[in-house]
Formats: structure tokens, sequence, C-alpha cells
């Protein structure tokens, strides 16, 4: 498909330009009057003009996530009442997975084909599996040794949050971030990414159509220094829940001091992915790929350290190399597209400027290196890149590129692939590929990581916790892990005496 294509397919949501925020129930502009473009990272091209959120409307947001939290209709809801809301939301999602799809994929480059079978269907599950959890926050009894006490726990929401997402994923990280804590009954100021900023509103305006009070949810799009660090600095702001760079979680860290908000922090990754020789090559080779091209490489748990056995390595290579040149890269609206283009031109660069350091260091592209050219050359794409003749010690096998790069680690024993896979200041995510089972729960045990995927890759599921050893963050997503993130516990003492 071409870029005429992609630019006459457009969603009734684009023809409302500058895109307003929503703010205590109303869809207003900035309060300086400020817009900023988002892109068409296929094309290089403006694909909307957004309010551009800064610290006043953050003081604004707050404000009327406050008065939500504390008075009108939501504190007063039943549990019941608010599963109901976040059940009509999936079905919303649903409704219009098509234009949302769509929108991802203008907005973010991401192939058309994974928004509609990937991002939108888990965005919809995601609000569906904590429309459940709403009836089930429960306290606890506790038998105390203090005679005539009756002693309980309550699970309460926290109360004002704010919630910084990434570009990588806009509409999965919104969902993550908003389901569990309005489950919780706390209120909420999403700031989406200043790259990709389009669905999550658009979720916004399903969010009201559902039927939830004005201010419960507030979405404030903006930059990171600005709005987002006005909403991670705010004194009224009990929690932030943050997925990002390591770099900026390190500063919501520090303005978290001020009132000593709860911190949860879903960061960086350079994750191992290990093949045995006695796994099934096929398929290892095909995980490896996912693994690391899976929406270009922009993926916390991509599998950008491939560790391979010295007696596979040559051959695995080669078939990693050879499929990483057969993919079809292009324009996310195409429906052939396996591989769109990167975020932005400077994540681009970054990249680039990662496969130049490689090899000064040493390296070799087995595959890629480079940018495309040709029909695309005006978007940010570049080839899927296999890096070989690489040690534990080069740049580009300790720093996180985020970008369709792996480069690839010959090892010879378990201990030693162990111990250099667990080398890293992340811990994010692992993935072995082994047919013996023994050694499959051997590696579990032995990876120093928040998820270990067995003969598989970049598996989640709303009900299956996720989050990071060491740098890789504080705390867990999904499941019911997240819920300890957006309540706090409060014990009651009853005299029965
Ligand atoms: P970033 O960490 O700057 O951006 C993530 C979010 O944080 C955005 O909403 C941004 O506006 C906000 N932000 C930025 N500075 C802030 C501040 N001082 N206070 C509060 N919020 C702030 O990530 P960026 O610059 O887009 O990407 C840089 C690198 O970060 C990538 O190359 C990748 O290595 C990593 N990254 C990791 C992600 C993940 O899923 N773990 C997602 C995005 C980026
Ligand atoms: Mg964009």
């Amino acid at each position: 498909m071409t870029t005429s294509a992609s630019e006459t397919i457009e969603s009734a949501f684009l023809r409302q330009q500058p895109v307003k925020m929503l703010i205590g129930g109303q869809w207003v502009e900035a309060a300086s009057g400020k817009t900023f473009e988002t892109l068409n990272p296929a094309t290089g091209k403006v694909l909307a003009h957004v309010a551009e959120g800064d610290a006043e409307d953050i003081n604004r947001a707050v404000a009327a996530a406050r008065k939500a939290f504390e008075s009108g209709p939501w504190p007063k809801m039943t549990p019941s009442q608010r599963g109901r809301l976040l059940w009509r939301v999936a079905e919303l999602i649903e409704e219009h997975a098509d234009e949302l799809a769509m929108l991802e994929t203008l907005d973010n480059g991401k192939p058309i084909k994974y928004s509609k079978a990937s991002d939108v269907p888990l965005t919809a599950d995601h609000f569906r599996y904590f429309a459940g959890w709403a009836t089930k926050i429960e306290g606890e009894t506790i038998p105390v040794s203090i005679p005539n006490m009756l002693t309980y726990t309550l699970r309460e929401p926290l109360g004002v949050v704010g919630q910084i997402i990434p570009w990588n994923f806009p509409m999965q990280m919104a969902s993550w971030k908003l389901a569990p804590a309005l489950a919780a009954g706390n209120t909420v100021i999403l700031k989406p990414a200043e790259q990709t900023p389009l669905t999550a509103l658009r979720i916004g305006e399903l969010i009201c159509e559902a039927g939830f009070p004005d201010g419960v949810v507030n979405i404030v799009p903006g930059y990171g220094h600005t709005a987002g660090a006005a909403l991670a600095a705010h004194l009224d702001v009990d929690k932030i829940a943050f997925t990002g760079s390591t770099e900026v979680g390190k500063k919501i860290l520090q303005a978290s001091a001020g009132n000593l908000k709860k911190i949860t922090l879903e960061l960086g990754g350079k994750s191992p992915n290990i093949i045995f020789p006695d796994a099934d090559l096929k398929w290892a080779v095909r995980g490896a790929l996912t693994a690391i091209y899976f929406n270009s490489g922009q993926i916390c748990t991509a599998g950008s350290r491939l560790f391979v056995h010295q007696s596979i390595y040559d051959e695995t290579i080669s078939q990693m190399a050879e499929a990483a040149a057969a993919m079809k890269v292009g324009e996310g609206v195409d429906p052939a597209t396996e591989m769109g283009p990167v975020i932005t031109q400077e994540q681009l660069d970054r990249v680039s400027g990662y496969i130049e350091t490689g090899r000064r260091e040493g390296a070799t592209a087995r595959a890629g290196g480079e940018r495309v050219g040709g029909d695309l050359a005006d978007g940010f794409f570049l080839r899927p890149t296999v890096l070989d003749q690489v040690t534990d010690e080069m740049t580009v096998a300790r720093e996180e590129i985020f970008g369709p790069v792996v480069v690839a680690l010959p090892f010879e024993e378990i201990e030693e692939v162990a111990a250099r896979a667990n080398r890293s200041i992340y811990g994010l995510a692992a993935g072995v590929w082994t047919s013996d089972i023994k050694k499959a729960h051997k590696m579990v045990s032995l990876l120093k990581s928040g998820v270990v995927w067995v003969n598989t890759y970049n598996q989640f599921d709303a009900a299956a916790p996720f989050g990071g050893y060491r740098q890789s963050g504080y705390g867990r997503e999904m499941g019911h892990a997240v819920l300890d993130a957006y309540t706090q516990i409060k014990t009651a003492w009853i005299n029965l005496r």
C-alpha cells in the first residue's frame, strides 16, 4: 500500500482537530492554548494536532480527580456498578475495534494485522478482566491473640493516581494503567506519550460514553518534561504508575519524595533468549524472530540478547539472518506488512547509532544494519538486524537498543549461560528453548527476571503478573498482583467486650 493510501484512511476522530484533552468530564483546549503535532511514523507527516497539556492543565486535572474521589457519585458507587462500567468500556472498544486498530497503526506505525489481532482485543480484555475484580477486592479477618477483639482489614483505594505511559503500545498501556486503578475505586490522570496520544484520547471518549462520572478519568496529553514532570511532582497525587525508560523512572522516584507518593515502575530490559541444542530449531528461530522484531523491537521484553549453543550456533544464526532479510518491512496500513517503522527520527538515529557503535567495537551485521530507502525513505524504517561477532562486554550487548537489532552470542554450558544472562542491570524477561523438561525448570529457577518464557516468547495475558527484577522496575502489573499497587490496607480493631 502506498503513502496516499495511508493518508486516505482516516478515522472520524481525526477530523475534529485539534484533538482536545479530557478534564473533569469536559473536552478542553490547553490552558496555554498550545498544541503539538503527532506524526505518522510511516510517512513522517503530521497526523494530528493535539492540545499540549502543561503544569496548569495537570493542576486542573488533579483538582477534578480529587473532587471526583472525595464527593459526587464515584465514592458512593458499589463495586458491582464500577465493574459494569469497566465491562461497558470493553464492549465499546470491541464495537470500535477497526477504528481503534487503524488509529493505533497510523499513530504508532505498527502493522495493522497486529493492531487488530493483538492490541485491540488485549485492550478490551484488560478492561473485562478488571471489571470482574471490582467485586473481589477483599480484606481479611485476623485471629489476633488479644481476647474479645474482632480485627479485620479493608482494602481501600489510594486516591488520585497519576499514570504516565510510553508510545510502544499506546492503547494497551492505557488499559494496563486505567482498568485496575478504576476497579479499585481510584480516580486517574493519564498522560499518554507525546508521540502517540490518539488512541488513549479516543478511549477517553468511550469511557465518557460508558457513563463514568466526571473527573474519574482525566487524560492530559503533553510532553514528559512538562506535563509528565508536573504530574510526578504534584503534592495532591497519591501514586504514580509509570512505564518507560529507566532514566525517567529514576526521575519519577525522585519527584515522588515531596509527598512520598507510592510508585510503580515498568522500565527497560535487555532480555536474554537462550537456545539449547535440544530445542526444536525451526520453532526456536521463529520464536527468536518474534522476540526481537515484534513491534520493531520496541518492546521492553525484546529478546535482544540471543544466546545460542556453540554446537548449533552457525546454523541458527544463518537461519535467523536469512529470515530477517526476508521479512516484509512496510507501512503498517498494508495488511502484508510484518514489521513497521520505528517511532520517530530520534529513535531511528538512536538505534542506528547503536548499530554503528556495535560495528566500531567489532560486531558484524549478518542481516540488516541500515535504513530502508526507496518508497519508504520518508518514514522511519530500519531493516531487521542481526549482529554477530559480539561479546558480552560490548555496548550493544549491555544497553537497551529498543529497535529491531538482536545480538547473537554463543555459549557452552547451562550454568555459564545462566550467569551471563543474569549479568545485566535489567531483569525483565527471558526466553528458553529446549525439549528437556528438567533443563527448562532449572533455567526458570536460575534466571533472575520477572518473567521466563519456555518454548514461546512475548506472551501476555491480563491474568498473568508482569514486572521486573533489578532496574527493570518496582511492582507488578496484570493479574490480581496489580491490585496491591492500587489499594491500601486499613486494619480495624473492634472491642467486643
Ligand atoms: P521516556 O521514558 O522519556 O517516555 C515515557 C513516558 O514518560 C512518556 O509519556 C514521556 O512523556 C514521559 N516522560 C519523559 N520524561 C519525563 C519526566 N521527566 N517526568 C515525567 N514523565 C516523563 O522514553 P522515550 O524518551 O520515549 O524513549 C527512550 C528510551 O526509553 C527508549 O529507547 C527505550 O529504551 C526506553 N523506553 C522503554 C519503554 C518500555 O516499555 N519499558 C517504553 C518507551 C521507552
Ligand atoms: Mg505518532
